[in-house]
């Protein structure tokens, strides 16, 4: 089922794209429209644009292969990691728009003749594979440790002879031109043929999980092309397609990171020993639409290819088309020259699995990757090796990893680390100021603007941060306090401070927007002001003991027994004690 289009437009009219990302995301107003820090780059000004009268955002600083633009649904998408029909929803429920969905899942999903051809040829072959006629495959299937279960799961099958699967469709009333088009018969000397046959045959599906594809291998060794895959059809763009998606989808979500294997055998290897968030490209050549398909539901691949030379180069492009992506990278751990497929049959499950938990990070990669190609006694060559691995460094986000990387590169070369780190370290806690202006609202108490300032002035500077852990330690609004532990845990951890880092570390939405919000905020402190947040402290505390004070108050008057009114009120008096004195202070 697919929602329809009035469905559709409808919620896109109760849903105004400047409310929806200001849900999201501090939106500024400015003239009649609205801009924002880009969610999706690391934004130094606000750089996303939002039209109200198009009803559309653009960033005009992200890279252009980065495109951030579109309506509603596409800003969701992209910043939840959603599916349209999952943004539709969402967004649906945000402005509590009733609609029953069903189990709407297929997006705009038009069954066409294709589709069904392909649904028919899938049954087929896994029945042939069952049948006596298969028995040799599944032998071999075993053979690799793929057992029934697996085949199931990943639908496997086999087309016996030249003509069964063609006869099996003709029999069904499909027509020959048909059959063609989906890319499983082509007309030959002898008539229309089938294209796979005497191969085990795996669907290839959509996101959705319709099966769209084959991918066929020979099992036997003295045939040449060991994989045939479907051509293009109407339904079928191999350089769009990414293997296993649709199953591994979830569990991508889940794990916050995909595993991008060569071939589906290894896929099928991963997902045998748990990592069912792996997905490949057949081949070593993903393209940019596959990158972007796999990048709707994370921004962290694990590049897990042959432990060859082939793979291991493969790895250097699609790493380096990953970043250009906005992905962040990791390698896996592979000392082998095999493929994950074989690492566990010839050293086990543990191994890959271990390969997996300790990844290389791309400049680990880099820093091992190019010492293969250049001979480091060699001056030239390893002035070249060395601005080889500083390109790749220039790309790391945060300092403390960019300073590292460079001692790690000075110890290997020789080369000074002051030399080498020249140009290539910026800084970064100090953003370019842009005043904005914006109307504080009256509702603001300034209990609650004091608390923001020392939010704010926590991102500033670990003195800050011990500061506030000496002198106060809590906020009283849960959700301030909430976010100043998440500053601190993420300091504790780190060192440093980085919004983007930290917003990733935080699960709640609406923490993340306030935090946002509160960032951005230009109204009650733009710089590092520690007077500001020491007065800011005291306002708190007087604030605390003012409420402290109220609470006796009721108290005293609840007392009829003149011992414990005397008890209150000695409490009283040390309470407005310390309340002077924090005023006295102030002044
Ligand atoms: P590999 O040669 O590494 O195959 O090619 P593999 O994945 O290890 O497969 P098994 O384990 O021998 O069964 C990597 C990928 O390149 C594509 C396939 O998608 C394959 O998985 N390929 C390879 C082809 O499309 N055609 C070929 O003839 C060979
Ligand atoms: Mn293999």
């Amino acid at each position: 089922m697919r929602i329809p289009k009035e469905i559709i437009s409808e919620i896109k009219n109760k849903a105004p794209i400047q409310d929806i990302i200001g849900n999201f995301i501090q939106v500024i107003k400015k003239g009649n429209n609205y801009v924002a820090y880009c969610p999706f780059h690391d934004d130094n000004n606000p750089s996303l644009h939002i039209s109200v009268d198009k009803q559309i955002f653009k960033c005009f600083s992200c890279p252009p292969e980065n495109k951030s633009s579109g309506d509603v649904f596409s800003f969701v998408m992209k910043y939840k990691h959603l599916s349209y029909v999952e943004a539709v929803k969402l967004v649906a429920d945000m402005v509590g728009y009733q609609y029953d969905f069903g189990d709407t899942k297929i997006d705009t999903f038009e069954e066409t003749i294709t589709h069904k051809i392909m649904r028919e040829a899938v049954n087929y072959c896994q029945y042939e594979l069952n049948s006596k006629e298969g028995l040799l495959y599944k032998e071999y299937l075993n053979k690799r440790n793929i057992d029934n279960t697996i085949i199931e799961r990943f639908q496997i099958g086999y087309n016996p002879k030249e003509d069964k699967l063609y006869s099996f469709l003709s029999k069904k009333g499909y027509k020959d031109n048909d059959i063609i088009a989906a890319s499983l018969a082509r007309l030959t000397n002898n008539g229309v043929r089938d294209v796979f046959f005497n191969r085990i045959m795996i669907p290839i599906s959509d996101v959705n999980g319709n099966p769209i594809g084959f991918t066929a291998r020979s099992i036997d060794p003295k045939v040449d092309i060991k994989y045939i895959n479907s051509t293009d059809t109407p339904i079928f763009r191999k350089s769009n397609v990414v293997f296993n998606l649709h199953r591994a989808k979830e569990k991508i979500r889940e794990t916050k990171f995909v595993i991008l294997a060569e071939g589906p055998m290894d896929v099928i290897a991963f997902d045998k020993i748990g990592f069912q968030n792996t997905v490949c490209s057949m081949g070593t050549n993903t393209t940019k639409n596959q990158l972007l398909a796999i990048k709707r539901f994370t921004n962290n691949i694990l590049l897990a290819f042959d432990g060859d030379n082939a793979g291991q180069s493969a790895i250097l492009k699609t790493g380096k088309d990953c970043l250009q992506e906005g992905f962040d990278v990791l390698v896996l751990n592979n000392d082998t020259k095999y493929d994950p497929d074989e690492i566990i049959n010839k050293y086990g499950t543990k191994r890959l699995s271990e390969m997996i938990l300790k990844p290389k990070t791309w400049v680990e990669f880099i820093i091992e990757h190019y010492k293969l190609s250049y001979d480091l006694d060699n001056y030239t060559a390893k002035r070249e090796y060395t601005f080889k691995v500083l390109e790749e460094i220039k790309k790391v986000k945060n300092n403390f990893d960019k300073q590292s990387y460079i001692n790690k590169l000075a110890e290997l070369t020789g080369f000074n680390v002051a030399q080498l780190a020249s140009g290539i370290i910026g800084n970064e806690t100090k953003k370019e100021t842009q005043r904005i202006s914006r109307p504080t609202s009256s509702l603001q108490s300034g209990i609650e603007i004091a608390q923001k300032i020392i939010l704010k002035q926590l991102l500033f500077s670990a003195n800050n941060i011990n500061i506030y852990k000496n002198q106060l330690g809590y906020l009283p609004n849960k959700q301030f306090d909430d976010i100043a532990k998440s500053i601190i845990n993420f300091y504790d951890q780190n060192q440093y401070i980085k919004l983007g880092e930290l917003l990733a570390e935080i699960d709640d939405s609406q923490l993340i927007s306030l935090l946002c919000e509160i960032e951005s905020d230009k109204t009650h402190c733009e710089d590092e002001d520690e007077i500001l947040l020491l007065d800011s402290i005291d306002k708190v505390k007087e604030y605390e003991i003012e409420l402290q004070l109220e609470k006796l108050q009721a108290r005293m008057d609840n007392y009829s027994d003149e011992n414990m009114q005397m008890k209150v009120a000695t409490e009283v008096v040390e309470l407005q004690r310390r309340l002077n004195e924090l005023r006295k202070n102030r002044r």
